[in-house]
Formats: C-alpha cells, structure tokens, sequence
C-alpha cells in the first residue's frame, strides 16, 4: 500500500490546487481523479475546466464575436458581409483552449511531483482509499489526512430526464454541432442565461423558463431588474412562475405543456436544457460504509476549517456547503493545504464574488439591498449607470449601472453590485475594498484612471455621499 501524507480525491479546482498547495509545502502528496474526456482519456481540472466555466466561457466569447460583428460593428462604421458560422471550428477552439489548460495542470502536477492517480477512489477507512483505475485494476493508497474534493452532478428534474440528445444538462449543451432552431431552458438561473446566451447569440429562439416569479431572486434587486429587461430586450424569452406540466418527446421534437401566470401554452422546440441546479457528488465514495456526516442536502458537512466528522478528513468545494464556484473551491482548498501545514489558514466567505458572463455582466460581492433591509440594517447606496461613463460610451456600451451599499454610520462597505461591460474584472476592486475593510470614501478618494469603467465605480461610491460628479 502506497502512502502519503495528504491522498486528494477529486481533480477539479478544489482538489488540484489544494494538490499544488500541499506539494508546494513539501508534503508528500497523491491525486485521485476519475475524470475522462469524451474519447476515454483521463484528464485533470474536474467540470471546471473540461465542461463548466472554461468551455462556457469559450462560447460565450465566440458568440459574442459573432453577435457583435453583425449588430454592433455597423456603428462603428465598419461593414460586414456576411459573417457566417462555423460551428465545427468554434466547438473545435473551445476543445483546444479546454486541452491547452487541463494540460497546463498535469504540467503543473509533473513539476511539484504530485503522484495523479487517474480512477475512481472509494473511502475504506482509517484514511484509507481505494482506487479503482479506468483498467478495473484496483490498489489502496492511505494518507495522513485526506481531502475530498468530488464536485457536483447536474440535478436531474423528474418531469424532463435528461437523455442526452433532446433533453440535456449543461455538458450536452455546450456541446450541440448544431444551432437548434428553437430551445427551452428550464432554469433561468446561471447555467440557464450563459448557455441560453451563447444559443440565442448563434441564431436559435430561447425560451427561459424560471419557477420562481422573481428573476435572479439572490441577485440585488436593482440588478436582477435591469438584466431582465437587457437580456429580454436582446430576445431571451423569460417566463416567470413558469412550470412544465407536460413533457413529451419524439424523434424530432420535445413538446412541452407549460404553465404560468398567463396560463397554459404549448412549446414544440428541438432541445431542451435543464439547469435547475447541482447536487453534491458522493456516488461510490462508501460514505455511509466509513461513518462520513453529510446535511439534510447530501452535502458533506464540515466545520469552519473544512474538517469532516472523520479525524484527518477534510472536504472542500461544491460537495460542501457555501457557493458552488470554482474560486470558492479553489481558496478552501489553500485554506486546507496550509492549516495541514502548520499555518494560519484563512477564508473569508464574506467576499466570494459571483460573476454571470452574459451581457452585460453580472457581479457582485457581499450583502444585497433585500438582505440588508432583511436585516433592519441602516445603510445608504450610490448608483452609478454606465450611461454617464465615458469608456462605456466609447465602448458603444452604456447599459447597466454600479450600486455600492455601505454602512449608514460606519460607511463601511457591506456590498457592491455591478451590471455593465466587464463587471466580471470590475468586481475585483470592491472585494480588495471590503477585505481590507474599506469605506465608499475610501474608494470614492482613490483615482481612478480615465477614461475607465472603473471610473462608474468611483462615481458610485462618491454617489452613496450624494456627490457623484456625472450625475
Ligand atoms: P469539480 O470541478 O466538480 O471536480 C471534481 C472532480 O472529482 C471531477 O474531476 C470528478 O470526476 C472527480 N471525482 C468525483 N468523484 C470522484 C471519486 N470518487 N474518485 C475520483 N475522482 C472523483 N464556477 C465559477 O466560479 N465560474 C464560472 O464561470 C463557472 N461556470 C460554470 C459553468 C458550468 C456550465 C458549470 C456546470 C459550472 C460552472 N462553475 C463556475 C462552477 C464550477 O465549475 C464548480 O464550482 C467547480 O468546478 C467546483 O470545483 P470542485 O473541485 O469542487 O469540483
Ligand atoms: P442555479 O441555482 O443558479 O439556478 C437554478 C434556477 O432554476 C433557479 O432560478 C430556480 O428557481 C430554477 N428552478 C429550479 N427548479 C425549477 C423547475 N422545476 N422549473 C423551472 N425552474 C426551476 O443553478 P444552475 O444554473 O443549474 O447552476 C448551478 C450552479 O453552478 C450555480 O449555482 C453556480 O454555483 C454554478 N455556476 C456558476 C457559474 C458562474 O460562476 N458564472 C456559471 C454556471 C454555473
């Protein structure tokens, strides 16, 4: 039986960096990941990198290029004849960026000598795994501690199960070789306007259906608004309060009975995405065999510092409690690696920022304004819209807007919410701001290059004291 002092399992952002982490601090360290791509090869960055936020984001920027070479450019002054679409060789650069990267991890793993152990691990006790490799060939390695790391499936919907040619999760739709005609996603959430975006930008009709009557519920409120009427104005079909009570399929087409608050409708489309959320990953680990805690959601439960009730054992990323995001995952499992290591590890879950890659983008960090007033909590809010920005109209890019929350005596920053062009990289000053524990006045008496976005987030924060300057 082969031994290390830290047997990781599961290869995705939470389980190989925790990897690096640890090999980095001179522990003798094993990875065990049952991934493989779809011709059979194994490889590294679990949904990650192989089927979530790298490959979407690949479509996501190829069908932007192609939305905005036929709609935008003309503005510009700058004419297009017709632009076409491959979607073969958009499809084939998303799989190369995928490669290019899964491959820079098991570089990575080469370099700080981590042993990849490419099979399925199963907990036999006594921090005891054992690995079946993709050639049934089975060993036992054994840790000092260990790390689970397994991620998340999609989670299936009874009344549309996925089958993997009309109705599929989110891998199967950032895999389609054809732009379907007409599309419905069940689920307006994440998952559901990316991948709703990206079909809808290459040509297909998209209806979204969403159960809650609230669009992007956990979204601030001025925010979760105005994506509705950007993405709608764009041509995204939302239903709210919307449920399907019917589903049929045949060989060319899924019928679906719909109801909402306009009452009931029929929708006959080609493809059907379900993306109603993740469920925690915890198939053939044996965690009832070794005793392992999960919560009354299947999640594995851990303490502050990612312990599990089994000594020596930790958990991290989407199989735990907390956002399922890939940085999240990633910082808990440095946060593991150090405190194993001796060191004073730290997370703070109080500034994980969210990001949502349509466009505009969507993000945001700490509390919303419904939490806030929730939570009888005196604050004061600056908004700022892109439309008084500079860069934005540069840009040709002026919907959306900065809202920043601060404390009404302190001023301390309790949230900021951004809606515009890259909110997704703009976020990252206001999480600095509220790690080090800033004020809107800290950030409205910094310069700000001009002309910038970021300039909408000073105008902001100068906003929340009723002195924005373009307002
Ligand atoms: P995973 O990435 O799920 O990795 C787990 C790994 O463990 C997998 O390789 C799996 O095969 C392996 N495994 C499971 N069980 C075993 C076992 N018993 N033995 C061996 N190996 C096992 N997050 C963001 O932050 N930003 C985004 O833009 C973003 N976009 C996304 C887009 C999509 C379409 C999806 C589906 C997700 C997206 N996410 C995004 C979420 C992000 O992918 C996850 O939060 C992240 O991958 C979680 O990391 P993880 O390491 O916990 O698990
Ligand atoms: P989600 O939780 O974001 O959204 C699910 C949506 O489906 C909700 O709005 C919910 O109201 C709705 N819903 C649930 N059941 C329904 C039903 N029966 N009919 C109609 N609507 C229903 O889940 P999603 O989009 O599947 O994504 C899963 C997770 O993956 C995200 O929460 C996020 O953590 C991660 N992710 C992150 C991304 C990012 O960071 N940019 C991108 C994609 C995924």
């Amino acid at each position: 039986m082969d031994k290390f002092d830290i047997v990781v399992i599961g290869g995705g952002p939470g389980g190989y960096v925790a990897a690096i982490r640890c090999a980095q601090l001179g522990l003798k360290t094993a990875c065990i990941d049952s991934w493989r791509t779809e011709d059979g090869k194994p490889a590294l960055g679990g949904v990650c990198l192989n089927v979530g936020c790298i490959p979407s984001k690949a479509l996501l920027d190829s069908s932007h290029h192609y939305e905005h070479a036929q709609h935008a450019l003309p503005a510009h002054g700058i004419t297009t004849k017709g632009v076409q679409l491959d979607i073969g060789v958009m499809q084939a650069r998303k799989q190369k960026v995928v490669r290019t990267l899964t491959g820079g991890i098991e570089a990575l793993f080469l370099k700080h000598k981590i042993t990849w152990l490419r099979g399925h691990g199963r907990l036999i006790g006594e921090r005891q795994v054992e690995v079946r490799g993709h050639d049934g060939a089975t060993q036992t390695v054994q840790g000092k501690h260990l790390i689970i790391a397994t991620g998340s499936t999609p989670a299936p919907l009874e009344q549309a199960p996925f089958d993997g040619e009309r109705i599929v999760d989110s891998t199967g739709a950032l895999a389609f070789t054809e732009v379907p005609k007409k599309m419905v996603v069940i689920g307006g959430g994440v998952i559901g306007l990316e991948l709703g975006s990206v079909w809808r930008r290459l040509g297909a009709e998209v209806v979204v259906l969403n159960r809650g009557k609230v669009f992007l519920s956990k979204v601030d409120e001025d925010l979760g608004k105005e994506a509705y009427r950007q993405l709608g104005a764009q041509g995204l079909d939302i239903r709210l309060g919307a449920q399907v009570t019917k589903l049929s399929v045949n060989k060319k087409q899924v019928s679906l009975q719909i109801k909402d608050g306009k009452g009931e409708a029929t929708l006959k489309v080609d493809k059907v995405l379900v993306a109603t959320g993740r469920v925690p990953n915890t198939e053939g680990l044996n965690v009832e065999g070794v005793g392992l805690a999960v919560d009354a959601h299947g999640f594995i439960a851990v303490d502050e510092h990612c312990r599990t009730n089994l000594p020596g054992v930790y958990a991290i990323g989407d199989v735990v409690r907390g956002p399922m995001l890939a940085h999240k995952a990633s910082e808990e499992g440095v946060a593991v690696a150090e405190h194993l290591a001796g060191q004073h590890s730290h997370m703070n879950y109080e500034t994980i920022p969210w990001v949502i890659y349509t466009w505009p983008e969507i993000a945001w960090v700490g509390k919303t304004t419904q939490q806030l007033r929730d939570a009888n909590r005196d604050f004061r809010a600056g908004i700022f819209p892109f439309m008084g920005n500079g860069r934005a109209h540069a840009m040709g890019d002026t919907a959306g807007l900065v809202k920043i929350l601060s404390d009404a005596k302190t001023d301390r920053v309790l949230g900021v919410h951004i809606i515009g062009p890259y909110a997704s990289e703009m976020i990252s000053e206001a999480v600095t701001v509220m790690e080090f524990g800033g004020a809107a006045e800290d950030i409205a008496r910094t310069v700000h290059a001009h002309p910038t976005l970021s300039e909408a987030m000073h105008e902001a924060a100068l906003a929340v004291a009723d002195r924005a300057l373009h307002r």
